[in-house]
């Protein structure tokens, strides 16, 4: 495996911690920011010794991991369970677990309980919660905890039902003038980053404009701070619909599909395992079994 960083192009040795500061510097010097999705712990290695700067454990999980229509029926302890995985994997990228529909938005003391157990229990450095100024004060009253929370505006596939659908938003002039409000209101209550999903390029580019925290965006355009993607959208992993905004970098399934019928076709033809793969033992002892059991 190389020890060269792609993004930062510092050897992995050289490779420091990455801070909530060091987001904030990112910005500030006009370095863009990557962020990738990463569920267990071999994905985690993969994309922490590649580079990338925020690894996010996404409740998208429940559609790429465990084959399920929507987010919305993910839980806390199968997102925990997925947190703890990738933190056994990722040793530099900043850590960010992604709540789950319902356990933040029924009432504020359940949210930072909540919030609390990605920290306690996922081995998480931060939380990511999505909405606009419905859930500011919920935002407000995590950060107030102790505990760092990155924002999600635009199309927030939890309330993707109310949305009326995978959609994108903003694009009116009120409706954007909307969210740039939503991204100041969670910029105040203290979120250190936000996710800016599927809205026009231009509405996203005024809004990172207009705040001093870093945007990430996904289908967001080129004028947002950083750029996440789904780490199975990114590596051709996912067998159903792709939303527009993916650049597929590498087609794995079709990797995965060649080895499976290689394996398939060695053990058929009696290829594998061949003697390498193989445990010998000592002749004698082999007679020795032979004779013992009448053979
Ligand atoms: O769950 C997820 O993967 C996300 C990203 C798409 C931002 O929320």
């Amino acid at each position: 495996m190389s020890t060269q960083s792609s993004s930062n192009q510092l050897p992995l040795h050289d490779r420091k911690k990455l801070t909530l500061f060091d987001l904030n510097s990112k910005k500030r010097d006009s370095q863009p920011i990557t962020m990738l999705t990463a569920y267990d712990y071999s994905s985690a290695l993969l994309v922490d010794q590649g580079g990338i700067d925020v690894i996010l454990v996404g409740d998208s999980l429940g559609m790429v991991m465990m084959g399920l229509e929507s987010t919305v029926p993910v839980t806390m302890d199968e997102m925990l369970h997925h947190c703890r995985a990738v933190a056994r994997g990722a040793t530099y990228a900043l850590l960010v677990g992604d709540m789950p529909f319902m356990s933040y938005q029924a009432d504020i003391p359940e949210a930072v309980r909540n919030a609390g157990r990605f920290l306690k229990e996922g081995a998480m450095e931060s939380v990511k919660i999505e909405g606009g100024r419905e859930i500011s004060a919920t935002a407000r009253a995590i950060v107030d905890a102790g505990i760092p929370v990155m924002g999600h505006i635009g199309l927030t596939p939890q309330s993707a039902s109310k949305l009326g659908g995978y959609r994108v938003q903003g694009k009116t002039a009120q409706d954007a003038k909307r969210l740039l409000e939503d991204a100041l209101l969670l910029q105040e209550a203290g979120c250190y980053s936000i996710v800016l999903e599927a809205i026009p390029e231009g509405v996203a580019r005024i809004i990172s404009q207009r705040l001093t925290i870093p945007t990430i965006g996904i289908g967001a355009g080129q004028g947002c701070d950083g750029q996440v993607l789904v780490y199975h959208d990114l590596i051709g992993l996912f067998d159903r619909f792709q939303p527009k905004f993916v650049k597929q970098y590498a087609d794995v399934s079709t990797i995965i599909a060649n080895a499976i019928r290689e394996y398939m076709n060695d053990v058929e033809e009696g290829l594998f395992p061949a003697p390498q793969h193989t445990y010998a033992m000592e002749e004698a002892e082999l007679l020795e079994l032979m004779r013992s059991i009448d053979l």
